[in-house]
């Protein structure tokens, strides 16, 4: 695939006050969300909850992209409109998730590395037909008293950057996601140092296997307090803090950086965004790519009564969007 369709689909992902629905729960995981709020996780229940999110009026004014499950990619709404035919007629651009988890990292108790390298390139063949343009890949970075070690950041960072490879060789922009996890009890600037090391060895690996910056989508944790950290960084220090570290690291020529959510509660997630872009010009154009953070109220609200309460969950999407976007220009007031 060219360079300039790679980097034309990564700045489109993210063009100014929009950002991207991450609705790619594996099935494990939004089994947790269901349990959360007591729906039954069947397929259908899983169809429905998506379809809702998928068709909230007007969400493409604040949404550029939405990553999918496996599943999902393969889902139509009840009057049978493929999710992918719904989303790309309102410009909302297919994305997938490909990493198959984390599994341990033998001889490093307590670190993971996620897998899915293995027969990737069929299956990114197969996502591109689907409709899907960009893929995301997720590494998990726990901090402890002794992690991470520098193994486990290198060899998350290795697959990283071989999926992207393989992504941009299909077609696909690749998303690379290492994701530094708030639990813990470390304090801003051990996560700062942790962040830092994650993305030195992830531009690194990026370039040891020839990637394309300018075709290429960093998903980044914020530098924020862990969270049982007795002194929790205020919203500026968070803010300044993650400038300060993605500045030291990630190149100019990289087309954007989105943010997971990652725990933090739907307002501080749309804050600490508000206030990085509240700081001046930076490199690349900073935005979302919440999960929880874009669908928690709507999740309550639409499992009260699975089918009649559309119009009520889709309005709390439609507000955290317009919250975010917002904030993607820096232009959001609580
Ligand atoms: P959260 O915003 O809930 O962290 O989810 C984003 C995501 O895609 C994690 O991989």
């Amino acid at each position: 695939m060219s360079i300039e369709t790679l980097a034309e689909i990564a700045l489109a992902m993210v063009a100014p006050g929009k950002g991207i629905i991450a609705i790619d729960e594996s099935n494990a995981t939004i089994k947790k969300r269901f349990d959360g709020v007591g729906v039954e996780c069947t397929e259908e229940n899983r169809r429905a909850y998506r379809e809702m999110l998928l068709t909230t009026p007007n969400l493409n004014q604040h949404v550029s992209g939405a990553i999918l499950f496996d599943e999902t990619i393969r889902q139509s709404t009840k009057d049978g409109v493929p999710f992918t035919k719904i989303m790309m007629d309102n410009g909302i651009i297919p994305g997938i998730k490909v990493d198959k988890g984390t599994f341990p990292l033998a001889g490093f108790p307590g670190e993971v590395v996620t897998e899915g390298l293995d027969g990737l390139r069929d299956r990114l063949k197969e996502y591109y037909e689907l409709g899907a343009r960009f893929a995301k890949w997720r590494a998990v970075i726990n901090i402890s008293d002794d992690a991470p070690s520098q193994t486990a950041i290198d060899a998350n960072c290795h697959a990283l950057a071989r999926y992207a490879s393989l992504c941009q060789e299909q077609g696909l922009v690749p998303m690379v996601e290492p994701e530094v996890i708030m639990d813990g009890s470390h304090d801003l600037d051990e996560c700062y140092d942790v962040t830092e090391a994650v993305l030195l060895s992830l531009f690194n690996a990026l370039r040891e296997q020839g990637v394309m910056i300018e075709g290429t989508i960093l998903k980044a944790s914020m530098v924020i307090s862990g969270t049982t950290c007795e002194e929790q960084a205020e919203v500026e220090e968070v803010a300044a803090a993650t400038l300060h570290c993605l500045r030291s690291t990630v190149p100019a020529t990289l087309p954007g950086i989105v943010f997971l959510s990652g725990g933090q509660s739907d307002e501080k997630a749309t804050a600490h965004l508000n206030a990085m872009n509240q700081m001046g010009e930076q490199p690349w154009p900073l935005t979302f790519s919440y999960g929880r953070a874009m669908q928690s109220a709507a999740l309550k609200i639409w499992a009260q009564d699975l089918t009649g309460n559309l119009a009520a969950a889709q309005q709390t999407v439609f507000d955290r969007a317009r919250a975010n976007g917002l904030a993607a220009l820096g232009e959001w007031t609580a």
